[in-house]
């Protein structure tokens, strides 16, 4: 068996805000909101395992079920001797996508990128348990620093961003997301997007809503990263999940409430946050996409739809794309 490398730090090209300039941005004055990368620690990477183990949350089962049944030709297609996943998480999906190239064999490498380094660490092993012939090369950043010294590996690529992580961003920074992916690409290389649609209110609320309280947990871990992070003292039990669909923006919304009035101290930043019963907190947009949204935002970004996956019902959707103008 081969030996993961420690990953490499990917280099940000634009500055991004630091934890406690995000926290001061956003925290202090309404409306209050705090960007989602947070939530992924080694804990709360371990949560958003548990939340896809939940009978309610089927993105990720209709993704890993589209990806069982569309591997083969998504290998075909795009002919990989490298697939970088930015976001890449337990590194599940991306298994099916490297034992189909080897059942065609196809002698592939596979670079992920994540911004949880100790996450990489775990993926990379359980990767190599089972291809042992494999050779990973983990990536560690933060992809909303922007990819213009992102190091991809030389080679015929397959990138992929799967799991719905698009919809965590605005309409606008996921063009600009995906516009740099794109400048990232050659004329051969694809780009395997997993994307969630729109779909029955009731389905998307339960999703986020998971009855065993794991989504509740998985919110409420960022407060627990800001307490590690930043020395703050929340006390979880003062904050309640809430998840609700947003149908006129097609979008899950997910926020901690304050049940109490109360205040909250950070004493590396001299400050204290004030907050009411019943205010809240923006932890999450997850953006759901209808089959034209999809086609405009891949559009905006210089990419065009070479095949387009989707379950029956159209719960979730994989798209591989290709640089326009190819
Ligand atoms: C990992 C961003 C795709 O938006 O569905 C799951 C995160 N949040 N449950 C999503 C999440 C609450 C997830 N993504």
């Amino acid at each position: 068996m081969r030996q993961t490398p420690a990953p490499i730090k990917v280099q940000p090209s634009r500055t991004v805000r630091s934890l406690a300039e995000d926290v001061l941005d956003g925290l202090f004055e309404p409306p209050r909101h705090l960007p989602p990368k947070y939530f992924y620690d080694a804990h709360g990477s371990r949560l958003f395992d548990a939340i896809c183990q939940t009978p309610e949350y089927y993105p990720t089962r209709t993704e890993m079920a589209l990806l069982s049944r569309h591997a083969a030709e998504i290998v075909q297609l795009a002919g990989p001797t490298v697939i970088v996943e930015l976001g890449s998480g337990s590194g599940a999906k991306a298994s099916l996508l490297i034992g189909a190239c080897a059942a065609q064999d196809r002698q592939v490498c596979y670079a992920p990128f994540d911004v949880c380094a100790d996450v990489l660490t775990e993926s990379g092993l359980a990767l190599q348990r089972e291809f042992p012939w494999l050779n990973v090369a983990p990536l560690v950043g933060d992809f909303t620093a922007g990819l213009e010294h992102f190091p991809l590996p030389a080679g015929r690529r397959l990138l992929m961003c799967l799991g719905g992580t698009i919809g965590n961003f605005t309409e606008g920074d996921a063009r600009d997301f995906l516009s740099e992916v794109c400048a990232l690409m050659h004329e051969d290389d694809y780009l395997l997007l997993g994307a969630d649609r729109v779909k029955s209110p009731a389905l998307l609320h339960a999703a986020y809503n998971d009855r065993r309280g794991v989504t509740a947990q998985f919110n409420l871990n960022v407060l627990s990263v800001l307490n590690a992070e930043l020395g703050a003292d929340f006390d979880l039990a003062n904050f309640e999940h809430r998840a609700c669909y947003n149908e006129a923006a097609q979008r899950i919304e997910m926020y901690l409430d304050s049940v109490v009035d109360q205040l909250v101290g950070f004493p590396e930043l001299g400050r204290t946050l004030e907050l009411q019963a019943g205010e809240s907190i923006l932890t999450e947009i997850s953006r759901k996409f209808s089959d034209e949204s999809l086609q405009a935002l891949l559009h905006g970004a210089g990419l065009r739809v070479a095949r387009h996956f989707e379950s029956s019902p159209p719960l979730f959707s994989l798209v591989l794309a290709t640089r326009a103008g190819n």
